[in-house]
C-alpha cells in the first residue's frame, strides 16, 4: 500500500505544469575574452517548424532598448516558489518563449537539450512541448545554471546533494536544421568538458529584466 501511494505521489510531481510565470526577461551573454559576445542579447533564431534554437545578436542601447529584444520568461509550478522572486535561486523551471506566428497569436514554447550521442556539445532548443523541457536555475544576480544532483566521477556514484550549480553555455557554430552560431551547452561537470566542437567559446548566460 506504501509502495503504491509513494508511485502516486511521484506520477504527480513529475506531471505537475509549469504555469507559474514570471516577468519576462532578456538573455544576456557575457564573455571575458570576446567583446563582441560581451553584453549580447540571445535570440530565437528558426531551425525549422516551430522549433528555435538561440543565437547572440545584437546588444542593448538608447536607441534600442531591451525590450526591442527577444523576451524569454522562467515558469516553475505551483509547488514551488514565485518565479519573480530571486531569492529562491534553487528552485527549478523550465524557459519559456512565446513564438510569434500569424501575425497575432503565440506558442508557448520550452528548451530542452538536444544531445546527439556522438558529441558532447548540446542544443538549447525551443519547442511547444514543454513535457521535454530542461529544468533551469537563477542565480539571484541573473546568472542561468543546470544544477548536479548526480555524481558518477566518484566511485561508486551517488546522488550528489551538494547540488553543484553548472554553467557549461558555450557560443559555437552548430547544426540542427541550419548553420548557424548559437548558444550550446557543453556535457559534463566543468572540470571534465572541454567542447570537442573548435569553434565554441565560453559565455555566462544572466536574465535581465526588461
Ligand atoms: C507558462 O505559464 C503560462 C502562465 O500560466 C502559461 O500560459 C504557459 O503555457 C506556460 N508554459 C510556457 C511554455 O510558457
Ligand atoms: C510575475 O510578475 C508579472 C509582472 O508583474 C506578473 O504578470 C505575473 O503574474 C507574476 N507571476 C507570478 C507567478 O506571480
Ligand atoms: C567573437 O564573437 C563574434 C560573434 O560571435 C565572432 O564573429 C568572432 O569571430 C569572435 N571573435 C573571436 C576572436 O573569437
Ligand atoms: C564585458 O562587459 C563588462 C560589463 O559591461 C565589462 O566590465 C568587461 O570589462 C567586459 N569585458 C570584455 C572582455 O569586454
Ligand atoms: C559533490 O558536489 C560537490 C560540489 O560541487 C563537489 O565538491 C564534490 O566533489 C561532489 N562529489 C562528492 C563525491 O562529494
Amino acid at each position: 500500500m506504501m509502495f503504491y501511494l509513494t508511485l502516486a505521489a511521484l506520477a504527480v510531481a513529475s506531471t505537475a505544469q509549469n504555469d507559474l510565470r514570471s516577468k519576462d526577461f532578456a538573455l544576456q551573454l557575457s564573455s571575458t575574452t570576446n567583446e563582441t559576445l560581451n553584453g549580447s542579447l540571445l535570440y530565437a533564431c528558426h531551425e525549422g517548424a516551430a522549433t528555435e534554437s538561440l543565437c547572440p545578436g545584437g546588444k542593448p542601447s538608447d536607441e534600442e532598448p531591451l525590450q526591442l529584444y527577444a523576451m524569454f520568461h522562467f515558469n516553475t509550478s505551483t509547488s514551488s516558489a514565485n518565479p519573480n522572486d530571486t531569492k529562491w535561486d534553487n528552485i527549478g523551471g523550465i524557459l519559456g518563449y512565446d513564438l510569434p506566428y500569424n501575425h497575432d497569436q503565440i506558442q508557448p514554447s520550452a528548451m530542452f537539450l538536444y544531445i546527439q550521442p556522438t558529441s558532447n556539445v548540446a542544443l538549447p532548443i525551443i519547442t511547444p512541448a514543454e513535457s521535454s523541457s530542461t529544468s533551469v536555475f537563477f542565480e539571484e544576480c541573473g546568472s542561468m545554471y543546470i544544477k548536479q544532483y548526480y555524481d558518477d566521477t566518484t566511485i561508486p556514484p551517488y546522488a550528489n546533494t551538494s547540488e553543484a550549480h553548472i554553467k557549461n553555455w558555450y557560443i559555437c557554430d552548430t547544426y540542427y536544421g541550419y548553420h548557424y552560431r548559437t548558444l550550446a551547452w557543453v556535457v559534463g561537470l566543468d572540470s571534465h568538458s572541454t567542447p570537442q566542437n573548435p569553434t565554441c567559446e565560453k559565455v555566462d548566460v544572466k536574465r535581465v529584466y526588461a
